[in-house]
């Protein structure tokens, strides 16, 4: 790089690998069945450990065979270690999901659905003294309607920040240029912008110029070898046929997809951002 130049984008500081007065959070996305809840439980104790990481959300939406989540497998990866399960919405799929989430602040739907709507879209936690805010939002493009995750979020975000600077935000949504304008509106105020939803990871994790660590989307934690977690056959069929079917999720390696962020708690800016992604087994 030539003198004068500065890099396009910044990742911040390298991850600090030893134990420090940062905060340290794992971001694991989309969590996709079985295949991605059996990933978790192998993977998530070394990745923790290698970390040092103090606090961990998991999106999981798509945790009951791909669609929704229900109360024994919310336990499951709550016995694992994760400490605030997010989602989006899938998040109605499995029937179950509307009294559990009414009693259950751990598990996430995305704050903006209209009021009256069953089930929290935020939650502050103490981690080693320090105060942790996960906020959980869905975006609207090319998306079921639902209010606007800009002026609802950014609502909460200040009723948040009444206690914590440390904010790490959720955005379920499918189209880029939301995420990414959602991130910029947002930078400054929280720690944190990860996307999910989409299934794919994308390589453009960054810390922005007001101090919000930001992925578009953090990708998926599911079965490798499939079309965002379902039979690649089912979905290859549907797009040649056009015909309603009934989809599975696949089987075989999974994929475990997250983002590490390390944040200075006194001021909820993010220091450091790094993607992660491993295969089990
Ligand atoms: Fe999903
Ligand atoms: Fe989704």
């Amino acid at each position: 790089m030539g003198r004068g130049r500065r890099p396009l984008i910044s990742r911040g500081k390298a991850f600090c690998p030893a134990y420090c007065p940062d905060m340290k959070v794992l971001f694991i996305g989309d969590i996709v069945a079985k295949s991605g809840r059996t990933a978790v439980r192998a993977l998530l104790p070394a990745v923790v450990s290698r970390y040092k990481i103090d606090f961990v959300i998991a999106n999981g939406e798509n945790a009951a065979a791909g669609f929704g989540i229900t109360e024994p497998v919310a336990e499951e990866i709550f016995s694992m270690g994760v400490h605030v399960i997010t989602s989006g919405n899938h998040i109605w799929d499995k029937k179950d999901a509307i009294p559990y989430l009414s009693k259950e602040n751990r598990v996430l739907r995305p704050l903006n659905y209209p009021p009256g709507v069953p089930g929290y879209g935020s939650i502050v936690w103490s981690v080693r003294g320090m105060k942790v805010a996960v906020l959980n939002l869905s975006g609207r493009v090319f998306m079921s309607p639902i209010d606007c995750p800009f002026r609802t979020g950014m609502a909460e975000i200040e009723r948040l920040r009444l206690e914590t600077n440390c904010i790490v935000v959720d955005f379920h949504a499918e189209a880029t240029s939301e995420k990414i304008a959602f991130g910029y509106f947002v930078d400054g105020r929280v720690s944190a912008v990860l996307g999910t939803h989409t299934h794919v990871q994308t390589a453009d994790e960054k810390i922005l110029p007001g101090g919000t660590a930001y992925i578009t989307d953090a990708g998926m934690t599911g079965p490798a070898e499939s079309v965002i977690g379902i039979e690649k056959e089912q979905i290859i069929e549907r797009f040649l046929l056009q015909m309603p079917r009934k989809f599975e999720t696949a089987k075989g390696t999974a994929i475990f997809s997250a983002a590490a962020i390390e944040i200075d708690d006194k001021t909820g800016r993010a220091l450091a951002i790094q993607r992660l992604q491993l295969t089990y087994p």
